[in-house]
């Protein structure tokens, strides 16, 4: 297997209180804001444009994403690009709104360039809400189609400039808070031990695994503390930097399917598959003696857990992990979600098993898993 052996980032990211402000600075005639009605009502829609006025840049404004946006709303956001020949295109949103405006640029360089014609591509700007997806940074979009979550790698919709403007995200509610910063946990973790891990990586989910155990209980339980705020969100766009280049794994091929059958927020299917999974990549039964579970002792010393070996370590990380979830008020399994009947998971629970096999982040997983594999996580997880 050739090894990666490089490593990007693309995007120009701002990461001061105020950074919208750098709209005033951007260049261009017209731009398509892609948002929602939360940052439309929260007022965060209308002072971008007054910053693009600012710039001499007009706006047209299109609102309807909902979270895990389907193809429908794509279709619908490339419509809007398309009529109001935009060469800006601003996200401003949580990752449901950046992955859609990333879909909305992929579809309309397509469609252009089926029409014979070339695409100008316009510079692209993300302003992300949440503090989760690392999106701002990512060449990743995930788009959900006929009721799977389906995931978009391209290296040509990552953003050009990032905005974290931690303003933005003072009024996210604490579930919300919970379950992005758990998510963002995942991306270092999964980054962390991926086949595709590099030293350039590892440093950025150390950093952000501290981060993340440091500061995120504290942004849960005020979230009016611009400190807290300020640190997970750069842990969220780390995170973003060292997935975009060392890929995922079966965490998130697990939590799509997870996610998408059953309305569940995409964070928080992360973190109730998360103990399974690390358990299954360390091989926590047989003994933890692999790659995986070296790095996860790696992760425990760098957090000052007791990791004398890599078997403590993992077991340490789990602990650590237990604790924080607990913390942040995250139901203890699947079924203690509430939102899943465990005669309907029965049902799919196969169907999730196979899409996650074959979900574009399982290859870059320390362990391949088999599909027996992948339904016994689910079942150890309900
Ligand atoms: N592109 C990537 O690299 C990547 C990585 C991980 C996940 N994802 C995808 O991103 C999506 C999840 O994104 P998310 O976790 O950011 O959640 P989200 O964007 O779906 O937002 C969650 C909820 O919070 C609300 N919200 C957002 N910002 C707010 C604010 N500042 N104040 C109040 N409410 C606010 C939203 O309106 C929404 O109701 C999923 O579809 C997931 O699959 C993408
Ligand atoms: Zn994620």
């Amino acid at each position: 297997m050739i090894k990666r052996d490089h490593f990007i980032i693309k995007t120009k990211v701002y990461f001061n209180k105020g950074s919208m402000q750098m709209l005033k600075c951007m260049k261009g005639h017209c731009a398509l804001v892609v948002s929602d009605s939360i940052m439309e009502e929260l007022g965060y829609l209308e002072q971008a444009r007054e910053f693009l006025r600012e710039a001499g840049i007009s706006s047209a404004i299109f609102t309807d994403v909902r979270p895990d946006p389907d193809a429908s709303i794509v279709a619908a956001g490339v419509k809007a690009y398309e009529a109001c020949h935009a060469d800006v295109l601003v996200a401003l949103g949580g990752g449901s709104v950046i992955d859609t405006a990333k879909a909305v640029l992929y579809f309309a360089g397509q469609r252009s360039m089926a029409r014979g014609e070339r695409f100008e591509k316009p510079c692209f700007i993300a302003i992300p809400s949440t503090s989760g997806t690392g999106s701002e940074v990512t060449n990743f979009s995930v788009i959900s189609a006929n009721g799977a979550k389906k995931v978009l790698i391209d290296d040509d919709i990552s953003p050009d400039v990032a905005l974290l403007d931690s303003i933005c995200i003072q009024h996210v509610p604490p579930a919300v808070i919970a379950d992005t910063g758990l998510d963002v946990l995942t991306h270092a973790l999964e980054a962390y031990v991926s086949t595709d891990a590099t030293d350039f990586t590892d440093a950025l989910a150390e950093k952000t695994a501290e981060l993340i155990f440091g500061h995120l209980k504290t942004l849960y339980d005020d979230p009016s503390n611009s400190d807290a705020r300020d640190r997970v969100q750069n842990a969220s766009c780390i995170a973003g930097v060292a997935f975009t280049n060392a890929n995922l794994g079966i965490n998130h091929s697990l939590a799509h399917a997870l996610g998408a059958a059953f309305h569940l927020p995409h964070g928080r299917a992360n973190a109730l598959m998360m103990e399974a999974v690390i358990e299954f990549n360390a091989d926590l039964a047989g003994g933890a003696n692999n790659d995986a579970a070296w790095k996860y002792q790696k992760m425990a010393e760098n957090l000052n857990l007791p990791a004398r070996t890599p078997k403590e370590g993992t077991v340490s990380l789990l602990r650590a992990i237990g604790w924080l979830k607990r913390e942040l008020g995250i139901p203890q399994g699947i079924h203690a979600t509430g939102r899943v009947d465990p005669e309907l998971f029965e049902k799919v629970v196969e169907g999730m098993a196979e899409e996650a096999l074959h979900d574009r982040c399982t290859p870059t997983n320390p362990v391949q898993p088999t599909k027996e594999d992948l339904l016994r996580l689910y079942r150890k997880s309900f």
